[in-house]
């Protein structure tokens, strides 16, 4: 029997648990009902130790089989995002204005049907350490579990997570080696003038044209600094000044976000975009200050993990169901912060509907429940391939 037709019988189990954590979500580091559930579950499922409160909101679950020290970790994300949900289904939120708009209830539930299964099986050979991190969206859940020790405590040699993509059709996976997600920062730009009134510009200093050549001149960064070969995007999102007609503003504000691939090549921005303000807002007699958070590095997977991933998901669905080079994505996911401290694999599971699902982080979103035993599938065959018991 197939390691996906093993996990069929605990599909509607999983379906209960997803539409259960959906109708409760909680914010990032909230998640104070799913923790307990999660850990409840666990222990249920007698695992050998159940660990909560781990990066404040998360919960860690260990189980053990025969006497290999060799572990490996499964992480799956638990928060939901501020948004008033706009389905009227039976399972919809009871907590207005909070929402499982982007399927972590699902990869909760792919977690705790693998963990129910492999409690049950324990045909593997070592250590396995289900990783239920709070706070993805944002508030750093993954830097908070790894402050709190989480790789000294529960040491792992290769780690995997994925992510549903509602653009991937259920029974697909998608899995890249190297970059598969962009780092992310936002910056703010102060600029600095002398104020004036409108009809004496000579007077003062225009912290208003000095902020829009900056803007223009920021432009440059990524089409004369950053190696065409690389990818990097620089979006100015803001653009604040003045408040009166017949005033020259005193200062100016720009602010927005980059996303790259890698950390050199973020830093790289971060230079020249020092140096484009501070010299920019010089050439008009103001000063600029530039303020550069990087708040997510690039979610880089390790060759030899994306490509064991890869043949986890060919044995389950079969090699045309897997997408082998899918394109890069712009956007950002904190599991990278563990993806910097242990090799591994951040992978997308198929999550489209016949009926055109939509977007992740929208309101109508909701998590397809058909995907829910490959995902386990792919942990539990995971688990049973990398630690095989002799
Ligand atoms: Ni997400």
């Amino acid at each position: 029997m197939s390691t996906v037709e093993q996990l069929a019988p605990l599909h509607a189990e999983m379906t209960a648990w997803r539409r259960d954590i959906h109708s409760h979500p909680e914010l990032g580091f909230e998640e104070h009902r799913t923790a307990a559930l999660v850990a409840a579950k666990l222990e249920a499922f007698g695992f050998d130790e159940v660990h909560r409160g781990v990066g404040r909101t998360g919960v860690v679950g260990v189980l053990r089989a025969g006497r290999s020290p060799r572990a490996i970790g499964l992480r799956a994300d638990m928060d939901a995002l501020p948004i008033l949900e706009l389905n009227r289904f039976g399972h919809c939120s009871v907590n207005r204005g909070v929402m499982h708009a982007c399927g972590h209830d699902g990869h909760t539930a792919m977690l705790l049907g693998a963990a129910r299964y492999l409690a049950a099986t324990r045909r593997f050979d070592g250590v396995v350490n289900f990783i239920f991190q709070p706070a993805e969206e944002g508030l750093g859940g993954a830097r908070a579990m790894i402050d709190d020790g989480l790789f000294e405590r529960f040491p792992c040699q290769a780690l995997f997570g994925m992510h549903n993509r509602p653009s991937l059709a259920v029974g697909r996976f998608a899995v890249r080696a190297g970059p598969m997600m962009a780092g992310g920062a936002f910056f703010d730009i102060r600029v600095s003038g002398k104020g004036a009134h409108g009809a004496r510009p000579e007077t003062g200093i225009d912290a208003a044209l000095a902020a829009a050549q900056i803007a223009a001149s920021l432009q440059s960064v990524v089409a004369r600094n950053v190696a065409p070969v690389d990818t990097a995007v620089l979006s100015v999102t803001r653009l604040h000044a003045g408040d009166a007609y017949n005033v020259i503003p005193q200062s100016a504000e720009l602010g927005g976000t980059v996303r790259a691939f890698s950390r050199e090549v973020m830093q790289l921005v971060e230079a020249s975009m020092r140096r484009v303000a501070e010299h920019t807002a010089a050439a008009f007699g103001a000063t600029a200050e530039l303020d550069f958070r990087a708040l997510f590095a690039p979610t880089v997977n390790d060759p030899a993990e994306a490509e064991f991933a890869a043949q986890v998901c060919t044995e389950l669905v079969g090699a045309d169901h897997v997408e082998r080079n899918p394109p890069l994505i712009m956007a950002s996911e904190d599991f990278s912060a563990m993806l910097e401290q242990v090799p591994g694999c951040y992978l997308n599971i198929g999550n489209g509907g016949a009926e055109g699902s939509c977007e992740v982080h929208h309101p109508a979103y909701d998590f397809n429940d058909r995907a829910l035993p490959l995902g386990a599938a792919f942990y539990a065959r995971a688990v049973e391939k990398r630690l095989k018991a002799a």
